[in-house]
């Protein structure tokens, strides 16, 4: 586990490539998420970048917790676990109060943690982006 040790865009372009709504980005949204997230979570096997979580943050109030993903074979061992509960427990976010995120069909596994859905106080706006050049 760690929250210093950064993957490749090579590396975090693999795992992308393992969960639905990551599967399509490419090398340089992929740059762009590594340069611009504030926080982000790895574990490791070996060189192997086994998961990987990031976050969104002001350090002070608020934080959104984006693409948790554990490499398919690994999962059901505990890593995602260890990836989410080392993001909260992380002393840089202690003055955290309210961690944020969005999920389709995980919130089980959230909720273990104390995750509560809020059907009514989430909004999103959307639009279809073109694909860069
Ligand atoms: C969701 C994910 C990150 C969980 O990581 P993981 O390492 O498999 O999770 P853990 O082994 O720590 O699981 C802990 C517990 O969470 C629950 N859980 C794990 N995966 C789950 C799933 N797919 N659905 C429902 N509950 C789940 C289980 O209760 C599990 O305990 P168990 O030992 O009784 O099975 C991983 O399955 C994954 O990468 N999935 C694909 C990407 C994804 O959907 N990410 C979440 C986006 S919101």
């Amino acid at each position: 586990m760690s929250l210093r040790r950064r993957p490749s865009p090579a590396q975090l372009e693999a795992l992308y490539a393992q969960a639905w709504w990551t599967a399509d980005r490419d090398r340089a949204g992929v740059r762009a998420v590594l340069k611009h997230s504030d926080l982000i979570a790895t574990a490791w096997q070996g060189r192997t970048l086994a998961g990987f979580a990031r976050v969104s943050t002001d350090f002070a109030y608020r934080a959104v917790l984006w693409d948790v993903i554990v490499r398919s074979d690994l999962r059901r061992s505990g890593l995602g676990t260890r990836i989410v509960r080392a993001v909260l427990d992380d002393p840089r976010l202690a003055g955290v109060e309210s961690f944020w995120l969005f999920t389709t069909d995980k919130q089980a596994f959230y909720r273990r943690f104390g995750f509560r859905a809020y059907p009514r106080n989430v909004m999103v706006w959307r639009r279809r982006v073109p694909p860069g050049p």
